[in-house]
C-alpha cells in the first residue's frame, strides 16, 4: 500500500454502521468511498449512507455500492471523510484543486466530525506555497476579480479544460487559481475574498479539520485539532 492508499483506509476504518457520512471529492475520496463500499460488501459495516461532494464522487459511490442520500434528508453528518491539497500546522487546509470546493465546504462544515486524509506530500509550513488558491466565483463579470486578486498578492488564472474553455462547477460556476507566494494572513484572505460580490466562496478551509491522518513510507501519523 502507498501512503496515500494507508490514509484512506485508515480513514475509511474509521466509519461505523449507522453512520451518515460526507462523501470528498479527488483521487483520495475516491479510495475511501472504494474502501467504505468493500467493508459493506464484506457486512463489517451496515446502515452507511453518505452525501456526495460532487457529481464525480457521486458516480464512485455508486459503483462502489455505497447507498447517498442528501443534505435535506440529512442536515447533519456524522462524519466527513475528504482528501486536501495542503495542510498546514494549524490544520488549515488549501482544497479544491480538484473542482469542488463548493459543495465540499457545504458538506464539511454539515458534519461533527471532518477527517482528512493525505500523504506527507500536502504538508506545508505556510498555505499557499504549493497549491494555488481555487477561487470559486459566478461567471458573470469573472474577469473583474483577476485586479481585485491582484491587489491582494495573488496571480489569478482561470481555470480551463484541456479544450482552452472555462472549467465549470457542479454549481455552474468558474474557478480562479490564484497563486501566492506564501498566503501569510489566510483568515484575512478569506474574508477580503468572500467579501468581494461574484466570490462564492474559496478553497481556504480553516478551523474545519479536526483531524489529519497522514501517510507516510513509514505508517500512518495522526493530528488532531486542539478543542
Ligand atoms: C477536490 O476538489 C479537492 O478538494 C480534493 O480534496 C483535493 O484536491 C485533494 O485531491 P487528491 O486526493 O486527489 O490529492
Amino acid at each position: 500500500m502507498n501512503p496515500k492508499e494507508m490514509a484512506a483506509e485508515r480513514g475509511a476504518s474509521l466509519v461505523g454502521s449507522g453512520m451518515v457520512l460526507g462523501l470528498g471529492s479527488g483521487t483520495t475520496a475516491t479510495l475511501v468511498v472504494q474502501a467504505i463500499g468493500r467493508r459493506l460488501r464484506e457486512g463489517s459495516l451496515r446502515n452507511v449512507v453518505g452525501v456526495p461532494s460532487s457529481s464525480a464522487i457521486t458516480a464512485v459511490a455508486r459503483e462502489s455500492g455505497v447507498p447517498l442520500t442528501t443534505l435535506d434528508e440529512h442536515p447533519v453528518l456524522d462524519l466527513d471523510l475528504d482528501g486536501a491539497d495542503e495542510v498546514d500546522p494549524n490544520l488549515d487546509l488549501i482544497k479544491g484543486l480538484g473542482g469542488a470546493l463548493l459543495w465540499e465546504k457545504i458538506v464539511a462544515v454539515a458534519s461533527k466530525r471532518v477527517v482528512i486524509l493525505v500523504d506527507e506530500s500536502k504538508l506545508v509550513d505556510r498555505l499557499g506555497t504549493k497549491a494555488p488558491l481555487p477561487v470559486e466565483v459566478i461567471p458573470f463579470g469573472w474577469r473583474t476579480h483577476i485586479p481585485f486578486v491582484e491587489s491582494l498578492g495573488g496571480k489569478p488564472e482561470l481555470r480551463t479544460n484541456a479544450d482552452g474553455r472555462p472549467f465549470v462547477t457542479d454549481e455552474g460556476n468558474y474557478v480562479l487559481h490564484c497563486h501566492f507566494d506564501g498566503i501569510p494572513d489566510p483568515t484575512g484572505l478569506q474574508a477580503q475574498l468572500r467579501s468581494r460580490a461574484g466570490v462564492v466562496e474559496t478553497g481556504l478551509f480553516l478551523g474545519i479539520a479536526h483531524q489529519v491522518i497522514i501517510g507516510r513510507a513509514g505508517g500512518v501519523e495522526v493530528r488532531t485539532r486542539p478543542a
